[in-house]
């Protein structure tokens, strides 16, 4: 596989979950030596690059989005040498490693937060978090309304009277990034990651790091990847002007470095306009695309969004990116499968409505198919490539999700999505490790889906994505155009190169163009005719 400068403008980028990937230990959780044994299956699935979740120390309050240390690797995940035999392992394979950075909080037990706890009001300690005296006469109410994104009040207050902000867990303060003690150390972090050989870094909350310093009221709450309002200024804890000199900075320390070392924000800004401001050519290189996950399942907006993230991206020299799935949402092969256009739902649990798991699927497929076919570059999540639907009726006891907790028990959070993977169907733990152990539980119907069930067996969905990725490779489509050739009510049809991709969302068989040569298609064809639900790439 080449590797080239801008390998990452049509790359298909694989997110693992580092937690329930593989585990090679028998503890029940995933691991790095996990990742590594089976960077083969990654290989041969074909994609191009693999962006690992954290691994760091951590006390793990938000699966590890709680950073302890960020030179480090939780034991639970292995050690240093672990993470370099992945990097060395992962380029041998020819296949591109990009890491989280988390640099809007820190874990309450990373060393600087330790050190701000004892240290007293007004100390350089203090200084590098968000540290006010409350309001009221005895200062006891918290400094303004700002909201956890889990839930609840987004300050804590310490004994000493003081309150920090934290706009996640309790457990996650956020950094005072107008510190340049803070910026200082980041760009080190960079530097030691950048130094062991990853190539880039997702940036988690990119949109978060700076907040308004007036600290002006917000009484809103604020979602998980949740769109800001595209009208009107923004929050004054998103999307601040001041973020993007910091990207600015951190772009010059990655092109001191060759092999093309990227930055891909997670940003939870809207319109697609405000959004490509993170990948100004001197800023980031990738933003993902919320707005095209979340689309409903029809095809005018659809085709909207579309047209927006690819506008908005031109626009700014950027790649446009498309992902259907993450580990913070319910999986596409289960959300396909509720009425279109319902709103997004943040877990499901056991007595909640439960979806159409055929029609989820078959959607989920279509939907993938159709995902691949755009150009630009796409982000897949560990076990969409073997149809893996969410755990919808996970007994309630075993949810570690901070937010099933913040929220009073009214969200049953993302565990549901971050089950540990199935790959035998016949072994202990489904084949996700040695053991029987794995730290959510997993359902019973994950022998269908393991990999071994369907690798080589034709039809499957892992042999549809292998298929994909190929076809994807070899008619250059992350590189291509698009042109469109129908976008209806029932069908989006467009050309990309000399492919041709059509997705049925009607409930009619749709005719395929004439003379059209059928490449692939995500169910089987009905007498020459796209069935509904339905993507085919053909050639003319
Ligand atoms: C976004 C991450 O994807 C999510 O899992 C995490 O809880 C928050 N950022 C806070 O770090």
């Amino acid at each position: 596989m080449p590797r080239t400068e801008h390998w990452w403008r049509d790359a298909v980028i694989y997110q693992v979950y580092p937690r329930s990937f593989a585990d090679s230990d028998g503890d029940g959780m995933g691991d790095l030596p996990g990742i590594t044994g089976r960077l083969p299956y990654l290989r041969e699935l074909g994609i191009d690059a693999v962006w690992l979740s954290p691994f760091y120390p951590s006390p793990q309050h938000d699966a590890g989005y709680d950073v302890a240390d960020y030179r480090g690797v939780d034991p639970r995940f292995g050690d240093l040498g672990d993470a370099d035999k992945l990097i060395t392992e992962a380029h041998h394979l020819g296949l591109k490693l990009i890491v989280d950075l988390v640099p809007n909080h820190t874990s309450s037990e990373h060393e600087w937060f330790r050190a701000a706890v004892s240290a007293p009001k007004g100390s350089p300690e203090r200084a590098r978090y968000i540290f006010h005296d409350g309001k009221g006469p005895d200062g006891s109410e918290p400094p303004n309304s700002w909201q956890s994104v889990f839930g609840g009040s987004a300050w804590e207050r310490l004994p000493d009277g003081q309150w920090y902000l934290h706009l996640f867990d309790v457990t996650q303060p956020d950094l005072n990034w107008d510190n340049p003690e803070v910026r200082a150390e980041f760009v080190d972090i960079l530097r030691f990651w950048l130094d062991r050989g990853v190539d880039g870094f997702r940036v988690d909350v990119a949109h978060g790091l700076i907040k308004d310093k007036d600290l002006t009221d917000w009484t809103s709450t604020s979602q998980i990847l949740g769109g800001l309002e595209p009208a009107g200024p923004p929050p004054p804890m998103w999307d601040q002007e001041g973020v993007h000199e910091i990207y600015q900075q951190w772009r010059s320390v990655l092109d001191e470095y060759d092999g093309g070392r990227i930055l891909v924000a997670e940003a939870w800004v809207q319109p697609a306009s405000r959004l490509a401001r993170y990948v100004r050519p001197d800023e980031m290189h990738q933003a993902f695309n919320f707005p095209y996950l979340d689309a409903p399942w029809t095809p005018p907006r659809l085709a909207e969004i579309i047209d927006e993230s690819l506008a908005a991206n031109d626009a700014v020299g950027a790649t446009t990116t498309w992902v259907l799935s993450n580990h913070d949402v319910v999986r596409h092969a289960t959300r396909l499968g509720y009425p279109v256009g319902q709103a997004r739902m943040h877990g499901i649990g056991a007595e909640d409505p439960q979806p159409d798991t055929a029609l989820g699927l078959r959607r989920a497929r279509a939907a993938t198919l159709l995902m691949l076919g755009l150009p630009g570059s796409a982000y897949l999540y560990q076990g969409e490539e073997l149809g893996l639907p969410e755990h919808t009726t996970m007994p309630d006891e075993f949810r570690e999700d901070p937010a099933w907790e913040r929220s009073g028990h009214t969200e049953r959070g993302r565990d549901g999505c971050r089950v540990p993977l199935p790959w035998e169907a016949d072994a202990p733990s489904y084949g996700f490790g040695p053991s029987d152990r794995s730290w959510l539980p997993q359902p019973p119907v994950w022998a269908e889906y393991a990999a071994d069930r369907q690798q080589g067996v034709p039809g499957s969905t892992w042999e549809l994505y292998r298929a994909a990725l190929a076809t994807r490779r070899s008619h250059h489509l992350g590189g291509g155009t698009l042109v469109w050739e129908r976008k209806d009510e029932n069908a989006l049809m467009f050309r990309n190169g000399d492919v041709l991709v059509l997705t049925n969302f009607g409930v009619e068989a749709v005719e395929l163009p004439a003379g059209a040569t059928v490449l692939l298609s995500s169910e089987p064809l009905d007498d020459g005719r796209v069935p509904a639900d339905v993507t085919v790439w053909a050639m003319l």
